[in-house]
């Protein structure tokens, strides 16, 4: 693994030993501890988009790692991109402070174009409506702590899944595994792209295509909630029209197997009532837990540790 840049990149046996690797950092994680694993080594998360837990998830993995962090999350306003610089430029310098980059920018593809300048491995933290194949593996990490399985269950994926590039990410890994039903709920202007969904039937998964959440609501084992992401639309008048199209709320939940999961990457932007935070069920405030066990697992495996 040089650099984690899509989810394509990885393969069966690379996301099993990630899976495996991240396992066996939770215990760190859940008890806030320290390892030396990463003693000298310096991460650099070069932010160019908002974001609350991975930036902070992936320099808490680093911090617990034993390495240290430096940190921009303002890339775009106060960085020499600027002032003009190139993604290319930049990565030559930062590279030559830090052992490994973790990147977040608007534009799909960018982090790749980073990665072209970089002495060092470079991992995506998401770039545009593309790809975020960090949240796509402890997506999978909580499914298989959470659901006891990666094979044999039905996954409803629900909300913008034109835009959100978390449910492009699962797609890509889910695909490694078995008897997989995939229920895409969805507004008609905001369905999956068409090329993702043909790809998932290519490599014999059922799909099938709905507008209507409560009519996936008792068949899931994992419902992926995602909110519709605002910033990816062409004006403010064209996002209220799906803002609150759905919302998952007690009622729904009472139409759910006892033993599902709900997970979504967050933030709750009116798509999920707070009264289900309580409910058993409800997995997303436990996910920041995987999250940084994951990005541990990645970013040692990138260094080489
Ligand atoms: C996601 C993202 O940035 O794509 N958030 C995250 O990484 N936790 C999902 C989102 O913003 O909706």
């Amino acid at each position: 693994m040089q650099h984690l840049l899509s989810s394509q990149d990885l393969s069966h046996e690379q996301i099993l030993s990630l899976l495996a690797r991240a396992a066996e950092f939770l215990p760190t994680v859940r008890d806030r501890k320290r390892l030396t694993l990463a003693e000298g080594k310096i991460l650099a998360t070069l932010f160019y988009e908002p974001s609350t837990r991975t930036r902070f998830s992936f320099e808490t993995a680093m911090l617990r790692l034993g390495g240290q962090v430096i940190s921009n999350a303002d890339m775009g306003s106060t960085s020499s991109a600027k002032k003009g610089e190139t993604l290319f430029d930049t990565a030559k310098m930062v590279s030559s402070y830090a052992d490994v980059i973790a990147m977040r920018h608007p534009e799909m593809g960018s982090v790749a174009e980073l990665a072209k300048g970089s002495s060092v491995p470079v991992v995506n933290g998401g770039d545009g409506a593309g790809d975020h194949p960090t949240q796509g593996l402890l997506d999978l990490l909580t499914i298989q702590q959470e659901l006891g399985r990666l094979d044999d269950f039905t996954v409803a994926m629900v909300g913008d899944l034109k835009n959100s590039r978390v449910v492009h990410s699962q797609c890509e890994f889910l695909m490694h595994f078995k008897n997989i039903r995939f229920l895409l709920v969805s507004p008609e202007g905001l369905k999956m792209p068409a090329d993702l969904v043909a790809k998932l039937r290519e490599k014999g998964f059922e799909v099938s295509e709905t507008d209507s959440l409560e009519s996936v609501m008792g068949e899931c084992d994992v419902l992926s909630d995602t909110r519709i992401q605002q910033e990816r639309f062409a004006s403010e008048e064209e996002y209220l029209k799906y803002n609150g199209v759905y919302i998952l709320t007690p009622a729904l939940m009472a139409k759910a197997k006892e033993k599902m999961i709900v997970i979504d990457p967050l933030p709750r932007v009116n798509h999920i009532s707070p009264e289900v935070d309580s409910d058993p069920r409800a997995k997303y405030f436990v996910q920041p837990t995987y999250g940084v066990a994951m990005r541990m697992a990645i970013l040692a495996t990138l260094l080489g540790l």
